[in-house]
């Protein structure tokens, strides 16, 4: 495709903001400043802008930790949003479901809308861990309760994939599904307030070291074993 092209479509400008960048001088392609707009460039080009390495492929893919307070949404009028927090400009970024204003955790941001669909069908069936704070303590049969069906007024929920107990108000749950409030709901409906709720595994990815409002690229690797 056209230089120009290749650079509007990854949000840099509009294609005349781009042609002007490029006349300045400030591209280069494999290691040659270029000034020619309609250059035939690939997804292996190495492109640069002002030293800054682009990616030609169509899609992105990032793992976010989402920090409290923002919105699993790509514009609001009154709160931050999740794709603020990741360091690209690509058009369509949106989140792969959602997850609540206040709980942290693993999100998927990505502009593959097939890729976001597929993981959020249930047929594909992607185990979620949440780790989860509460206001009192777990009943002595919580394991058990987990694992059987709950029946809420809109829908009932299949027996929890894992329930670890971690202290007598806390608690690791995986569940497959991912209807609105499924998590805190599931708590609430064996006596227990979810305070505080993060995301902490999403298919096989993690957080592993990484701190709220972090945002990395996924590697190819991960894309395909999630
Ligand atoms: N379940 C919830 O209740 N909240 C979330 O944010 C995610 C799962």
């Amino acid at each position: 495709m056209r230089l120009d092209k290749a650079l509007a479509d990854q949000g840099i400008g509009t294609r005349k903001e781009v042609r002007e960048l490029i006349a300045k001088g400030r591209v280069s392609v494999d290691g040659e400043t270029v000034k020619q707009p309609d250059l035939q460039v690939s997804e292996s080009s190495e492109i640069l802008l002002d030293g800054g390495m682009l990616d030609l492929a169509p899609y992105e893919y990032w793992l976010l930790y989402k920090p409290a307070g923002y919105l699993s949404a790509t514009e609001d009028r009154v709160h931050p949003v999740v794709t603020e927090l990741i360091p690209s400009k690509r058009k369509g970024l949106a989140p792969v479901g959602r997850l609540d204003i206040d709980t942290e955790g693993l999100l998927l941001i990505t502009n593959d809308g097939a890729f976001s669909h597929r993981l959020q069908s249930p047929k594909y069936h992607v185990p979620k861990t949440y780790y989860a704070e509460l206001d009192s303590d777990l009943p002595e049969n919580a394991a058990g309760l987990f694992s059987q069906t709950m029946t809420f007024s809109d829908f009932t929920a299949k027996p929890a994939d894992g329930f670890e107990k971690l202290s007598a108000r806390s608690a690791l749950l995986t569940i497959s599904e991912g209807k609105f409030h499924q998590v805190k709901r599931m708590f609430a409906k064996i006596g227990c307030e979810v305070v505080y709720l993060r995301r902490e595994r999403f298919g096989s990815l993690t957080l592993d070291s990484m701190h709220p409002g972090e945002a990395r690229k996924l590697t190819e690797k991960e894309r395909m074993l999630i």
